[in-house]
């Protein structure tokens, strides 16, 4: 008995020196307190519990220094929901706290933490739901006048809300990284970072409700690295005083109401020789982008989008041979674009000049830049031919330079059809009144999956060599002045999904062909736009991004031509079809009760043609539905009665004398109510073949309710 009890005593004692001294009971009892005082804690009180005997030091998230003493508790994503306990502040050895991407809330015991946990170094509480004010932290509250460790604080992404306490970053006279981005907070932003913490080096206070000045004791902190406080409400000229903090590699202050210009200070942006990173895009800026820049030798990225800057590019930006980023766009910057040397800008992947009065040609140096994947030139006023050198930009996939004064797109598409890697190409409103180029030699945009060849005025018809750009996604040719038939071949390009080739001369039927363009027969309403092509966002109109596939739906525009003809009744194969427009054009004939088919219909406008007979009661079903126009015709009967249609309101329906429905004014007789006389021969045979076997089953007369039948029909 007594041996056996002294081999256990042995066993247990060297069980305990290989894992080290087990915890004290306070750090575990601390532990057990922080789990049972969860909601939810992700079956981690099982797992330490299984792992009792062994003491806390082996449990899940912990660790111990050689003494048994608690030093580390990191739980990121373990699914933890309810408040954080101040119990943790009874480990008193605790270095690193890190319990981010879970559901906490309430508030943070940061005072009860740091007072007990004085070695304290790294806190992330990040992605959690902690709510509440930061308290300021006051020497008295038990932190005894020593000095604080911490030196991280990650609090971003939570619902914290108040003013910053600024006393509580003099305490913290340890503090290098400071991450409070995308909660709450308003008032002033705080400087007193570097008073008391001379390695202060990362601020990241992005997302919040800042205001005021950015403040320019900032200047002071030496060894500041990176500053971002993007999407505030900051105003007020960027401090000069920042320009003396030379360490500052990252500065990023997007979305705010900074006003004043870069150019007119005395110390200078130059000063920051080791920027890498400039975002000043979304603000209030004016003036001239500084000479000085070119001796930011190391930057990498500018963002200055969305400002009022004006004035020409320096051509000292040609000494910035790592930026990879330039983006301008957005602004009144003007003067020829060959003031800037680009051959040096070796390393350059976007150049984003959208927006701005750039005058001249593109400049031939920028076709040196062998890795420029996206370049927009949009909306300026360049005019010229496009350089053939332009296939040396191997790398290019996204060019737009519609709204200029481009010319000749012969010479346009044969240089660019070589660009191998070319997916999005945006030039309309270019090559006014040229001839849309029909040679065949013309072959080659392997990888095109969007086309824009809109707002030209185009002559010529629709190409034979588009048929060949198997890859094509969506093809605009809207405001030109083509002619000649829609193409059968177009349902060849398997991948095509967006067309618009409204507002063109084009004649003939609607080809049967149409209703079988692959993506828009399939059920498969998705559209999943590839993200690597589409490196910047894409404007449609003027003021719209898309860049989401939610703004390229399935959609067949043919709006504004000269069709004729019928609706082909095969039209109720195009099955994930969003948008349908045929407005505008002389088709006669029936609207064909296969429309309703189309259950993923948003948008249908056939209005301003000829189209006779009655509105299909089918078409109720279509309960995505969100816009209807089929004014103008020759409609006649009842508007359909129901959920969808009682959404849309008489300009859907105007201009046809011999509809009628409460939405136009113009009650139903009750011949039109029974509205059989107005249903086609088809239609007619359908319902009476359903009425009849409805009839039978059921043992009901041929007598039926017109709005019973069309649900089951649907
Ligand atoms: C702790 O318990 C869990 C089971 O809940 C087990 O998977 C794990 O290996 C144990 N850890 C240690 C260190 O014993
Ligand atoms: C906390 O854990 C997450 C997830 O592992 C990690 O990304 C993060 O860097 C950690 N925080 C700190 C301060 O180390
Ligand atoms: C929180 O911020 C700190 C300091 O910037 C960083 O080290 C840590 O990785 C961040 N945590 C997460 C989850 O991103
Ligand atoms: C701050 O935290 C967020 C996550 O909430 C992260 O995306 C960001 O990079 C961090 N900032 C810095 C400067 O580390
Ligand atoms: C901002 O925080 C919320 C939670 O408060 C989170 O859901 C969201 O992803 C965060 N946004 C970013 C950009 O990190
Ligand atoms: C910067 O530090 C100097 C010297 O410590 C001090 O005189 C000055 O007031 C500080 N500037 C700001 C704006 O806090
Ligand atoms: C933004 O700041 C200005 C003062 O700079 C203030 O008048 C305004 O109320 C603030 N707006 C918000 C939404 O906080
Ligand atoms: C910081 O900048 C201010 C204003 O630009 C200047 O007057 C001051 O001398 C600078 N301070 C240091 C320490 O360089
Ligand atoms: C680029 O830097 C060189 C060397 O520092 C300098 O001589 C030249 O003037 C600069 N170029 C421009 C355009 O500022
Ligand atoms: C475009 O260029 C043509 C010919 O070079 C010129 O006649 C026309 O005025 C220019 N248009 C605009 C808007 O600059
Ligand atoms: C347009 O480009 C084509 C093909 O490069 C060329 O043959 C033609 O001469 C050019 N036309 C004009 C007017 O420059
Ligand atoms: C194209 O149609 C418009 C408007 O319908 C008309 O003014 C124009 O003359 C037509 N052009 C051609 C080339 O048919």
């Amino acid at each position: 008995m007594a041996f056996s009890g002294f081999a256990l005593a042995v066993l247990l004692l060297l069980s305990m020196a290989s894992r080290g001294r087990p915890c004290a009971d306070q750090e575990r009892s601390a532990l057990l307190r922080f789990v049972a005082g969860l909601s939810r804690d992700g079956g981690l009180a099982m797992s330490w519990r299984s792992n009792g005997t062994a003491g806390c030091c082996s449990w899940e998230g912990i660790a111990c220094d050689g003494g048994g003493v608690v030093v580390e508790v990191s739980l990121p994503g373990r699914g933890l929901q309810g408040p954080v306990s101040p119990a943790l502040g009874d480990l008193a050895g605790l270095q690193r706290l890190n319990l981010s991407h879970n559901s906490l809330s309430g508030e943070l015991p940061l005072e009860q933490l740091l007072s007990s946990s004085r070695g304290l170094v790294a806190v992330d509480v990040s992605f959690n739901r902690l709510e509440g004010e930061l308290r300021e932290l006051m020497p008295s509250s038990g932190t005894g006048g020593l000095p604080l460790q911490l030196q991280v604080l990650n609090i971003s992404s939570n619902l914290f809300t108040g003013e910053f306490p600024s006393g509580t970053w003099k305490a913290m006279n340890s503090l290098v990284a400071l991450n409070a981005s995308n909660n709450s907070f308003h008032g002033w932003m705080p400087s007193s970072f570097c008073i008391s913490s001379a390695s202060f080096a990362v601020l990241d206070l992005s997302s919040n409700r800042f205001s005021g000045r950015i403040p320019a004791g900032l200047g002071n902190c030496s060894e500041l690295k990176v500053l971002k406080a993007g999407h505030n409400n900051l105003s007020g000229a960027f401090p000069d005083e920042l320009f003396n903090a030379s360490s500052l590699e990252y500065i990023s202050f997007p979305n705010n109401g900074l006003y004043g210009n870069l150019d007119g200070s005395r110390i200078g942006i130059a000063n920051l020789r080791n920027l890498a990173h400039l975002d000043l895009g979304g603000n209030l800026l004016n003036g001239k982008i500084p000479d000085s820049i070119g001796e930011l030798r190391r930057l990498e990225v500018l963002h200055l989008d969305h400002n009022n800057m004006s004035g020409e590019l320096p051509s000292a930006l040609s000494n910035c041979t790592n930026l990879i980023t330039i983006d301008l766009r957005n602004n009144y910057f003007s003067g020829e674009l060959a003031k800037v040397d680009f051959s040096t800008l070796i390393n350059l992947k976007t150049l984003d000049l959208l927006f701005n009065n750039f005058i001249g040609t593109i400049p031939e140096s920028i076709y040196s830049c062998s890795n420029l994947n996206a370049l927009r030139l949009a909306d300026n006023k360049l005019h010229g031919q496009l350089s053939p050198r332009i296939v040396n930009l191997k790398s290019l996939v996204f060019l737009s330079a519609s709204f200029n004064n481009f010319t000749n797109i012969t010479n346009a598409l044969h240089v660019l059809k070589d660009c191998k890697e070319l997916a999005v190409l945006i030039i309309g409103s270019n090559f006014k009144g040229e001839a849309m180029p029909e040679d065949e030699t013309i072959d080659g945009f392997q990888n095109l999956q969007y086309l824009s060849l809109s707002r030209c005025t185009l002559s010529g018809k629709i190409p034979l060599w588009l048929s060949k750009l198997k890859n094509l996604e969506m093809l605009l040719l809207h405001n030109n002045h083509l002619t000649g038939p829609v193409p059968v071949w177009i349902k060849s390009l398997k991948l095509l999904f967006h067309v618009d080739m409204s507002e063109n001369n084009l004649t003939g039927e609607i080809p049967k062909d149409l209703m079988e363009m692959p993506m828009l027969t399939t059920e498969n309403t998705a559209v999943e736009l590839d993200q690597r092509v589409f490196l910047l966002l894409v404007y449609r109109g003027t003021s719209f991004e898309y860049r989401v596939a939610t703004a390229f739906p399935k959609m067949l525009n043919f709006g504004r031509n000269d069709l004729t003809g019928v609706i082909p009744k095969e039209i109720g194969q195009l099955k994930s079809l969003a948008i349908l427009n045929f407005s505008s054009n002389r088709l006669s004939g029936e609207m064909p009760p296969q429309l309703h088919s189309l259950t993923n219909l948003q948008v249908l406008d056939l209005s301003n043609n000829h189209l006779t007979g009655a509105i299909p009661m089918e078409l109720n079903n279509l309960h995505f539905l969100a816009a209807f126009n089929v004014s103008n015709n020759d409609l006649e009967g009842p508007i359909p009665a129901g959920v969808q249609f009682s959404t849309f309101t008489s300009s859907s329906f105007g201009g046809n004398p011999k509809l009628c429905g409460v939405v136009v004014g113009r009650p139903c007789g009750l011949a039109e109510a029974h509205h059989v006389s107005t249903l086609s021969r088809e239609q007619t045979h359908r319902r009476i073949a359903f009425a009849i076997a409805f009839g039978a089953f059921f043992g009901v007369g041929v007598l039926y309710d017109q709005m019973v039948l069309s649900k089951y029909f649907g």
